[in-house]
């Protein structure tokens, strides 16, 4: 009686071990983002002193934000993006410090520059440019808008 309680618990703990993982990892692996609309009317603040603005704290980090990746450049400059893709919309747009510092959507594998041009073209329709917003830098008080 024991050993069988002692195997049903292993069982169960067993699946839940094999399969626990494999559910995140599955929908993690598949998961495009969302589709979003392109972010308009934007204007917001970040304090560079608080814990979110500490993120940008060295060149070539980012942040997400409303929509909008954040990023100090690998110069040290502000720039800030759309974080939808001008592809087909998905959410996925990020910052690397690959190739001097570029935008990038790994869902098709579209890149743009700082200014948002496409550097590639990721299926038969026209690369299209990524929405950039403005930056200003008053103090520690990061703005970013359009
Ligand atoms: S949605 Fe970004 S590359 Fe296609």
């Amino acid at each position: 009686m024991e050993r069988k309680q002692f195997l049903r618990t292993l069982g169960t703990g067993a699946a839940f071990a094999l399969t626990f993982p494999c559910l995140q990892g599955c929908s993690k692996d598949s998961d495009n983002g969302d589709i979003e609309e392109i972010p308009s009317g934007v204007d917001f603040t970040i304090d560079l002193n608080s814990s979110e603005g500490a993120k940008l704290a060295d060149n070539g980090s980012f942040i997400l934000k409303n929509l909008i990746v954040v990023v100090k450049d690998l110069n040290g400059n502000f720039v800030a993006a759309s974080q939808v893709c001008s592809h087909e919309s998905y959410d996925q747009v990020r910052f690397t410090t690959n190739d001097g510092g570029i935008f990038y959507c790994d869902v098709h594998g579209s890149r743009f520059d700082l200014d948002g041009a496409p550097l590639n073209q990721v299926d038969s329709t026209p690369a299209k440019q990524l929405k950039i917003f403005n930056t200003e830098l008053d103090g520690q008080i990061l703005r970013v808008f359009e």
